[in-house]
């Protein structure tokens, strides 16, 4: 006991040693240690604030048409919800939905298929994807070395006169990893604060038994690769986290997603192929208990759910919406710019 408790003290003062006050990051109260090695990127708020120039400026595309704003808006948890897929550079569409960026310093694997291991890696993918920003490393580091706005940005934060990959994709993890949503009603309540209605309260009995196995509390992920009964789609031929080890073991194994802020991150699931919430629902109602297709956390799922627990689910799912997050000043395009 009294070893675990030192353990987290001193992973406390790690953090705090890399985070410096000015930074918009925090561990809200009673959350686990955060996964992400702030040592290796120790943050600020000047890193978060051109990590957010960037993360809103198409120049890190080929044709400075497409930024990570343009599939990730804010006010759906940083997704986006006017179609199923993800849209790119030259309207070419992706196989994938793009997940809700809410919570990442407390995740250890990335992308629907867990097949990025590190937050400071992790936009390489997006810039030199063929049907997303369709960059290369070399030409966004010319297109920002030939800024003078940005070589001045960058030397600021990284003190050097050239800007390197390594800078631009830490920068760029300054901001992701500082997206915190920790202010639902659902944490007023834990908080002692706000109270569940009686409606609330029953969803949330129905989410500890049923769904809280994989979408675990505080963070609503456990942010492990499961199953969860999905049929797979012969068009888009999507195998989850086999496409990365090549194993048949691994076929269908997908990321648990947040919930957090899920009531505003529509379309679900990674290809989006559900629009509502009920759709989502009917779908944990009358899932085949084929052991190929779902892991053992939804074996107690012994009956459909009916219409009024289903009700239930969808009031309780609601208290994690958290507007204070959604349009939370600091994550949005900044003024000022240029
Ligand atoms: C064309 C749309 C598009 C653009 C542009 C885009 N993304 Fe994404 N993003 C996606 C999709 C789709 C995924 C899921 C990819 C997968 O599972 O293979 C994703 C995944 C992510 C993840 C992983 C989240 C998680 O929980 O696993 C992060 C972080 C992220 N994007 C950040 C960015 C950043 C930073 C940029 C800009 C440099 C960016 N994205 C540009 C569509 C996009
Ligand atoms: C076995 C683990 C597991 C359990 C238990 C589970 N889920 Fe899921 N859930 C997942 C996975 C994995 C996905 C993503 C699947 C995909 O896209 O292929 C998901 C996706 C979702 C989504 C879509 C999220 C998004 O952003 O697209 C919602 C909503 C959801 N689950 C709600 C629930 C509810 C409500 C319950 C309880 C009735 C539940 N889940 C139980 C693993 C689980």
């Amino acid at each position: 006991m009294i070893e675990k408790f030192l353990v987290s003290i001193f992973l406390s003062l790690l953090v705090w040693r890399s985070v410096d006050e000015t930074s918009p990051f925090y561990i809200p109260e009673g959350w686990p240690e955060p996964s992400y090695y702030f040592e290796g990127n120790p943050l600020s708020r000047a890193k978060f604030e051109l990590g957010r120039s960037l993360f809103y400026d198409p120049i890190l595309s080929r044709d400075s048409t497409i930024s990570c704003a343009s599939c990730h808006v804010q006010f759906s948890g940083f997704t986006h919800v006017d179609h199923p897929q993800a849209h790119g550079i030259d309207g070419l569409v992706g196989t994938r939905n793009a997940p809700a960026l809410i919570n990442l310093a407390w995740l250890d694997q990335f992308n629907w298929d867990g097949g990025v291991a590190n937050l400071n890696g992790h936009s390489i993918n997006p810039i030199t994807n063929p049907k997303e920003m369709d960059n290369s490393m070399e030409d966004v580091l010319k297109k920002l070395n030939n800024s003078p706005y940005y070589k001045r940005r960058f030397q600021e934060v990284w003190g050097d006169s050239v800007i390197y990959t390594p800078y631009l994709l830490k920068t760029m993890a300054a901001f992701t990893v500082s997206l915190i949503s920790a202010n639902s009603k659902y944490d007023q309540v834990q908080l002692g604060k706000e109270q569940f209605t009686e409606q609330e309260t029953r969803g949330y009995k129905l989410f500890q038994k049923f769904c809280n196995s994989c979408h675990t509390e505080p963070l609503f992920t456990s942010g492990q690769l499961k199953r969860n009964g999905l049929s797979y789609d012969s068009e888009l031929k999507d195998s989850g986290h086999k496409m990365i080890s090549g194993k048949n073991k691994d076929s269908l194994l997908f990321k648990v997603p947040t919930l957090r802020n899920i009531e505003f991150s529509y379309p679900y699931m990674h290809d989006g192929r559900m629009k509502k919430l009920k759709e989502v629902l009917q779908h944990y109602s009358n899932i085949p208990m084929i052991k190929s297709k779902v892991s053992k956390e939804l074996k107690v799922l012994k009956k459909p759910f009916s219409d009024h627990e289903q009700k239930d689910l969808l009031a309780f799912l609601k208290t994690l919406s958290d507007k204070s997050f959604l349009y939370n000043k600091e994550f949005m395009f900044p003024k000022n710019e240029r």
